[in-house]
């Protein structure tokens, strides 16, 4: 149980600035927006605030009560609430996740330090959609840049995470996470007086059902908890870092709050001008890439913008996927007893090597595919829409059917005092809402039967 030895984060502005700063990511400013583009807009933003505040609120509470309860690992954590059982196998569900995400996430978080680079040139005097396209596609499909940038990403991660939780992770997310909100705004602003403003919140913001499939469902719920940072033990973790005093189900409504308003704000910059442009919503993982620096060239300043909003997203990436590593890297030290700096390594150097399969799937390996999709595509298809949720399932289960009730309102409810109606609530969803939504999305999603 929690010995009180253990690190934990200093601050209460530490916990939300760290548990925000892992939510926020890629997933809100390169992925909802990319996903909704492909799923029809509007539909899917609702289906996923369904994922997010049904189904995923309860859970990011669940994975709290087992972290901050135990103090622990993600696989210590369950050995010591149910030791000898089956349960603790959801760890390596989990691990494995951490460590495919942060090998895919760490390519795009690459391109991002590229367009910084190429912001601060206007990328070469590129100006046209089309022009900025071929650029985009040319960088990408190439060996060496987009390996070397995933090197380097992953390298800056291991300098953070080896200074440890309060010096490395909770310092750095402080200072970065305000700035991206103030930044953020500024861009709305401008996006909202672009010409293509009203078609692109219409599109944002006007569901058109007509769009939705079970696989659409499956997707929104699959971003659901990659954008919640949720099912692969990753909260767990962290809140395992977490003082007795912070009010959990408060810090879940807060996270799943900012998250969703980031994605929101997200939609709202690049819609409009993806409408403006005349350009495709549905251009899949290089909407970002391609759409933005097309605003930015238009605009005044646009050098500056762009050089801010690249860095802004490599910002954003880095406090996320600080969060995915200490996973393992909390696990491997934990569990077999090796330095920080050894398990830091380890976690980061297994990254690279499938980072760079990842990053050269765009070029010399787009011929190797993994049922029919290229080692990028299936390493986030494979954990964001099955792992994450399969994971999610089965800490709900646990903590709604296993758990003693006694533990979880002494989790639930402290000083700060939560009425016993929201346990119930939260330990309803937990038994049947979300492994039954869960059980369903899959059924139909993935055409099980
Ligand atoms: N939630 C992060 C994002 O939206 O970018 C991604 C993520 C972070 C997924 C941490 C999983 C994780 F453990």
């Amino acid at each position: 149980m929690n010995n009180g030895q253990r690190t934990q984060f200093a601050t209460r502005l530490g916990v939300i600035a760290t548990t925000v700063g892992s939510a926020v990511g890629l997933g809100n400013i390169w992925r909802f927006p990319y996903e909704a583009g492909v799923h029809g807009g509007g539909a899917f933003l609702l289906i996923d605030l369904f994922f997010i505040f049904i189904i995923g609120v309860p859970v990011v509470c669940a994975e709290f009560i087992i972290g901050r309860r135990t103090g622990s690992n993600i696989r210590g954590a369950f050995r010591s609430l149910s030791p000898g059982k089956a349960w603790g196998w959801v760890s390596y569900i989990g691990i494995t996740a951490s460590i495919l995400i942060l090998s895919f996430y760490s390519v795009v978080a690459g391109w991002t330090l590229e367009y910084t680079i190429r912001s601060i040139s206007g990328f070469g005097g590129a100006t046209t959609p089309e022009g900025l396209h071929d650029q985009f596609d040319a960088y990408a499909s190439s060996d060496i840049g987009p390996v070397v940038w995933t090197m380097i990403f992953l390298a800056v991660n291991y300098v953070i995470l080896v200074r440890g939780v309060q010096k490395g992770i909770e310092k750095m997310s402080n200072i970065l996470m305000p700035m991206l909100f103030v930044i953020l705004i500024i861009f709305v602003a401008n996006s909202l007086m672009m010409p293509g403003a009203a078609e692109g919140l219409k599109f944002l913001f006007m569901p058109d059902f007509s769009q939705v499939t079970p696989s659409v469902v499956l997707s929104a719920m699959g971003q659901a908890f990659f954008s919640l940072s949720l099912g692969l033990g990753c909260l767990i973790t962290y809140s395992s870092y977490f003082t007795k005093g912070t009010p959990l189900v408060r810090t879940a409504l807060i996270t799943a709050g900012l998250d969703t308003f980031v994605a929101i704000l997200a939609g709202v910059i690049i819609f409009p001008a993806v409408f403006t442009f005349g350009q495709e919503p549905a251009a899949g993982p290089k909407l970002v890439f391609e759409v933005l620096p097309s605003i930015f060239m238009h605009i005044g300043g646009g050098v500056f913008w762009s050089t801010l909003f690249f860095f802004l997203l490599f910002l954003a990436s880095i406090t996320s996927t600080i969060s995915m590593a200490e996973i393992s890297i909390a696990y491997f030290a934990e569990e077999f007893g090796m330095s920080r700096r050894a398990s830091t390594a380890l976690t980061i150097g297994i990254a690279m090597i499938l980072g760079t399969l990842c990053a050269l799937s765009f070029g010399s390996l787009n011929w190797l595919k993994v049922f029919g999709m290229t080692i990028f595509n299936f390493f986030d298809y494979f954990s964001s829409n099955i792992l994450l949720p399969v994971g999610g399932m089965i800490i709900s289960l646990f903590v709604g059917w296993v758990l003693d009730r006694g533990i979880i309102r002494g989790e639930l409810i402290n000083s700060h005092g939560r009425s016993t109606v929201s346990v119930s609530i939260i330990v309803f969803c937990l038994r049947w809402l979300a492994p039954l939504c869960i059980g369903l999305v899959f059924i139909f999603g993935l055409g099980i039967f």
